[in-house]
């Protein structure tokens, strides 16, 4: 490919090798940019998805694995084992643990914000509380939050599960099920997620599907949904022939004999989908056809390809966004949905934007 350039480049002007050039530098500068903002601790998993999706493979594996080396792990019951052949125990029967049934019938909500959160993370839950979880009404739309949790793995499982009970009766806001909480559990959490829906809320018009790292704007979100369709709509950071990753040592490792591809099918990147809730109980349906992949969006990705119903880009393709935005009252007062470095920035930014005072 360098060689192709040199022997352009000595021929007439050439665009095609100024911008092989140009592919280069941005290329270096994003590897700059992960460098220096992966800081180990924080990895989100929508930010490794970015990464999976946007840097050749090997680099990728070999940041996160570095990464996740500094990663505390969370202690299980078992020995993490890792998991074989790559299945995912769905569909199969999960019964609620928490459960708020009537919370759609009493809120009577335009969109409901599904939020998937670890079960110790009550941290990351009060700060979305008291944050964009906090905005309930915008204009006469009606908003409502939830978040959904798995069992407990840790050791300290009991008390863990006492302390949610007690903030369930606080808070009224958790949906919990019986299947452990581990990040290869994922896609049972976001099926799990669809299937509440399904049941709970047929009244509503869209849901929201939003990462616990993530600034959520919630005006922006709304304002979106007003004028969009309302059946078969599925949108989001839409990834488009995303590469599989194949190095076992690879967080999103997919081995051939579980998904044979070289690509995937365009998915809605976890971070923050918007979906219309007549999806929710087709996804249902096509998750009993199609073969599970424990990442949850491209999961979603390929139950929308079995559908044949395609993923819309949003209207504008800044709003949502997988590396984190600076902070910048005019750009967050436009965005949907940006990942976040850490939790204060999250309140931070939050706090910032509810100033009195122009955004731009
Ligand atoms: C990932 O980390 C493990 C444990 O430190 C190491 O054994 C393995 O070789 C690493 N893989 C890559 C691709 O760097
Ligand atoms: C949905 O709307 C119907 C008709 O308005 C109503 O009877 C029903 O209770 C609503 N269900 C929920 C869960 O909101
Ligand atoms: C996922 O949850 C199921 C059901 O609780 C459990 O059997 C399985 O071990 C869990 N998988 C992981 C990787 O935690």
């Amino acid at each position: 490919m360098v060689e192709d350039c040199e022997q352009q480049s000595h021929g007439q002007s050439s665009s095609g090798c100024r911008s092989l050039r140009s592919f280069f530098i941005f290329t270096i500068f994003l590897v700059l940019f992960l460098c220096y903002y992966i800081v180990p601790n924080e990895l989100s998993e929508s930010w490794a998805v970015a990464v999976g999706l946007f840097l050749p493979e090997k680099f990728t594996t070999k940041m996160v694995n570095d990464s996740l080396n500094t990663v505390p792990t969370v202690t299980s019951v078992e020995p993490w084992k890792p998991p074989e052949p790559y299945c995912v125990a769905y569909p199969h029967k999960y019964n609620l643990v928490l459960n708020e049934p009537e919370k759609c019938q009493r809120e009577n909500p335009f969109v409901v914000l599904m939020v998937p959160v670890a079960p110790s993370n009550s941290a990351t839950r009060d700060a979305i509380r008291s944050t964009w979880g906090s905005e309930r009404l915008v204009g006469d739309k009606t908003v409502s939050i939830l978040f959904l949790l798995g069992l407990p793995t840790s050791e300290e499982r009991e008390t863990l599960q006492q302390n949610l009970l007690r903030e369930s009766e606080k808070y009224h806001d958790l949906i919990q099920s019986d299947f452990w909480d581990s990040y290869f559990n994922l896609t049972i959490k976001t099926m799990v997620m669809l299937e509440w829906l399904t049941v709970y809320c047929p009244n509503t018009s869209y849901a929201m599907k939003v990462d616990s790292d993530v600034f959520l704007n919630v005006k922006t979100l709304v304002s979106m949904l007003l004028s969009t369709p309302k059946q078969n709509y599925m949108t989001g950071l839409v990834a488009r022939n995303a590469v599989v990753l194949r190095d076992p040592h690879s967080k999103w490792y997919l081995p051939k004999t579980v998904y044979e591809p070289p690509f995937y099918p365009p998915y809605a990147l976890g971070l923050g989908y918007v979906f219309t809730l007549d999806l929710p109980e087709k996804l249902v349906k096509a998750a009993q056809r199609v073969k599970p992949v424990y990442i949850e969006d491209v999961f979603l990705g390929l139950c929308m390809t079995h559908l044949g119903i395609a993923l819309t880009n949003p209207p504008d393709g800044s709003l949502f966004n997988v590396f984190p935005v600076e902070y910048n009252r005019c750009r967050y007062s436009k965005l949907i949905a940006t990942t976040t470095r850490s939790l204060r920035d999250q309140v931070e930014f939050w706090k910032d934007l509810q100033r009195p005072g122009p955004y731009c």
